[in-house]
C-alpha cells in the first residue's frame, strides 16, 4: 500500500464553450478536474487550498471512509466549508474497493464545474475479473451553462422557480461538434482495430440521468459504482448523476469514426433538454475528414428500456467478490419522496417548490452534524426522523396539487451499530412523479427490489433478489415506483443521504443517518483531524 498525495488548488479560471468565455471554479485550472489514481489499500492525501471567493468542500463520492466521516466532505454534514485562503487535507484509506468513482464539490451548486474521476486499480498483482483491456479511458459526462451557475442557483432557490436548463451536455468537459464553436475541442478516443478498451463512465451532470451509446459498438457492463457485475452486453447504458459504469468496448468495426453520445432520460412533464453531447471513437489512421455516424439512443421517455437495463445489473457474486446481502433485517424504514409547493412570503408568487422525505424538508444546519454528534453539541439536530410517513395514501395515484403539510427540520434517524437496515424509497405523485437517484454516503447498499406503483409490504418482499442484487452507492428510484435497499450499518458516523439531482437536493430532498459507535474505540468514529475547518 502506498501514500498518494495530491494538491488541489481551487481557483477561478476562464473557460470557453459554445462561443462564450466565462470564469468558472476549477481545481488546478482544469475542467473537468484532475483524475485521482490509487490502488486498493492505498492512502490518499489530498490537500485542498481554496483560492476562490466561494466556500469550498470536496466529496469523494462512493469512497466508504470507514469511521472517518471527517474526510467525506459534504458541507455542514461532516465538515464546515474551507474558506477562501484556507486549506484542508483529506486523508482517505481505500479498503475493500477498486474501480471507478469520482470526486466533486459538495457545497451549493459548485459541483457544476468542480468534479473529476477517481480510478482505483486492483491491488498490485491482482487483475480484473474480466479479460484485460488493451487501454482504458475516462468518460466524464457533465453539463454546461452559458449563464453564471451562481445566477442559476439563485433563480432556483430564491424565486421558487426551476433554474435554467443547462445549454449543453458535455463529454470530458466538451459538448462536441453538434454545438457551435465546439468542433475543434471535441474529445476523441483513438482505438486500434481488434483491441478492447475499458471505458470508465461517470455521470457528473447536475440534474440529468443520461443514456450513453457508441455508434456501431456494443458495450459490455462489467462494473457499477466500483463493484464488479456479471458482464452483460447492451447497445446503450443508463447512468444517473452520481453513478459510474465501466464498460468493455471491443473495437471490431470497420476502421472509421464513430460518435459516442449522451442525452437525457427524462420522463417528467417538464421541458425536455435533449441537447446531445458527442465525442468520437476514432480508429487509428482514419482522417478527421471522415464524417462520423450517430448512435441510436433510447428515446428520452423510454422507461421500458430503463427498467429492463436496471434489471440486467447483477453483482458478480464470486468467492473472491461475494455479495454479502443482509438476509435478516433489524430495522425497516419506509420513506416517501415528495415534491410539492410551500408558502414562501419572500418568494415570487408567495410560494416555493419544495421536496421532502416522509414530508420532512431537510434544513441545513449552521455547523457540521458530525462535529455536533462527536462533541455531543445540543440543539443542532434531532434524531426523531420518522421510520414511516405520517399518513398512507395512494402514493402514485392521481396527482395531488399540494404536499401533505411539509415540516421543516434537521431531523435524522439513529441507527444501531452493525444492525441491518432495509429502506424502501417510494416515489409519490404529490406534484409530479419523477425518478430520483438516491445517494447514501459512507456505504454501498444492495438494491434488493424495485417496482412500479405502491410498495406492497405483504407481496413485494417475496420478489426480492437476495442472491446477486446490484451493489451501488446511488440508485435510481423509478418514476412512480419504489426501490428497496439493504445495508449493514457497520460504519459509525453521520452519513448524508440525498437525491443526486441538485435541484431536488436544494429543495430539501435529503436527510442523514446517525450510525452509533460500536462497543470499543476501534469501532467508533475516529477523532477529527487538527486542520478540520472551523465554522
Ligand atoms: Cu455525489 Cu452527497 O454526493
Amino acid at each position: 500500500a502506498a501514500l498518494k498525495t495530491y494538491q488541489f488548488d481551487v481557483k477561478v479560471t476562464n473557460v470557453s464553450r459554445l462561443c462564450h468565455s466565462k470564469p468558472i471554479v476549477t481545481v488546478n485550472g482544469m475542467f473537468p478536474g484532475p483524475t485521482v489514481y490509487a490502488r486498493e489499500g492505498d492512502t490518499l492525501v489530498v490537500n485542498v487550498t481554496n483560492h476562490a471567493k466561494y466556500n469550498m468542500s470536496i466529496h469523494w463520492h462512493g469512497l466508504k471512509q470507514y469511521r472517518n466521516g471527517w474526510a467525506d466532505g459534504p458541507a455542514y454534514i461532516t465538515q464546515c466549508p474551507i474558506k477562501t485562503g484556507h486549506s484542508y487535507t483529506y486523508n482517505i484509506t481505500i479498503t475493500g474497493q477498486r474501480g471507478t468513482l469520482w470526486w466533486h464539490a459538495h457545497i451549493f451548486w459548485l459541483r457544476a464545474t468542480v468534479y473529476g474521476a477517481i480510478v482505483i486499480m486492483p491491488k498490485q498483482g491482482e487483475g480484473f475479473p474480466f479479460p484485460q483491456p488493451y487501454r482504458e479511458a475516462n468518460i466524464v459526462l457533465g453539463e454546461w451553462w452559458n449563464n453564471d451557475v451562481e445566477e442559476v442557483v439563485k433563480q432556483g432557490n430564491k424565486k421558487g422557480l426551476p433554474p435554467n436548463m443547462s445549454d449543453a451536455h458535455t463529454i470530458n468537459g466538451k459538448p462536441g461538434p453538434l454545438f457551435p464553436c465546439s468542433e475543434k475541442h471535441t474529445y476523441a478516443l483513438e482505438v486500434e482495430q481488434g483491441k478492447t478498451y475499458l471505458l470508465r463512465i461517470i455521470n457528473a451532470a447536475l440534474n440529468d440521468e443520461l443514456f450513453f451509446a457508441i455508434a456501431g459498438h456494443n458495450l459490455t457492463v462489467v462494473e457499477i459504482d466500483a463493484v464488479y457485475t456479471k458482464p452483460f452486453t447492451t447497445q446503450a447504458i443508463l447512468i444517473a448523476p452520481g453513478q459510474t459504469t465501466n464498460v468493455l468496448v471491443p473495437a471490431t468495426q470497420a476502421p472509421g469514426r464513430y460518435f459516442m453520445a449522451a442525452r437525457p432520460f427524462m420522463d417528467a412533464p417538464v421541458s425536455v433538454d435533449n441537447k446531445t453531447a458527442t465525442a468520437i471513437l476514432q480508429y487509428k489512421g482514419i482522417p478527421n475528414s471522415v464524417q462520423p455516424v450517430l448512435p441510436q439512443l433510447p428515446a428520452p421517455n423510454n422507461t421500458a428500456f430503463a427498467l429492463n437495463y436496471d434489471d440486467n445489473l447483477r453483482s458478480l457474486n464470486t468467492a473472491q467478490f461475494p455479495a454479502n446481502v443482509p438476509l435478516k433485517v433489524d430495522r425497516h424504514l419506509f420513506y416517501t419522496i415528495g415534491l410539492g409547493i410551500n408558502p414562501c412570503p419572500t418568494c415570487l408568487n408567495g410560494t416555493q417548490l419544495t421536496a421532502s422525505l416522509n414530508n420532512i424538508t431537510f434544513v441545513m444546519p449552521k455547523i457540521g452534524l458530525l462535529q455536533a454528534h462527536f462533541f455531543n453539541t445540543k440543539g443542532v439536530f434531532t434524531t426523531d426522523f420518522p421510520d414511516r410517513p405520517p399518513t398512507s395514501f395512494n402514493f402514485t395515484g392521481a396527482p395531488l396539487t399540494a404536499n401533505l403539510g411539509t415540516k421543516q427540520g434537521t431531523r435524522l434517524s439513529k441507527i444501531a451499530f452493525n444492525s441491518t437496515v432495509e429502506l424502501v424509497l417510494q416515489d409519490t405523485n404529490l406534484l409530479t412523479v419523477e425518478s430520483h437517484p438516491f445517494h447514501l454516503h459512507g456505504y454501498n447498499f444492495f438494491i434488493v427490489g424495485s417496482g412500479i406503483g405502491n410498495f406492497d409490504p405483504k407481496k413485494d418482499p417475496a420478489t426480492f433478489n437476495l442472491v446477486d442484487p446490484p451493489e451501488r452507492n446511488t440508485v435510481g428510484v423509478p418514476t412512480g415506483g419504489w426501490t428497496a435497499i439493504r445495508f449493514r450499518a457497520d460504519n459509525p458516523g453521520v452519513w448524508f443521504m440525498h437525491c443526486h439531482l441538485e435541484l431536488h437536493t436544494s429543495w430539501g430532498l435529503k436527510t442523514a443517518f446517525v450510525v452509533e459507535n460500536g462497543k470499543d474505540t476501534d469501532h467508533s468514529v475516529m477523532p477529527p483531524p487538527k486542520d478540520l475547518p472551523p465554522c
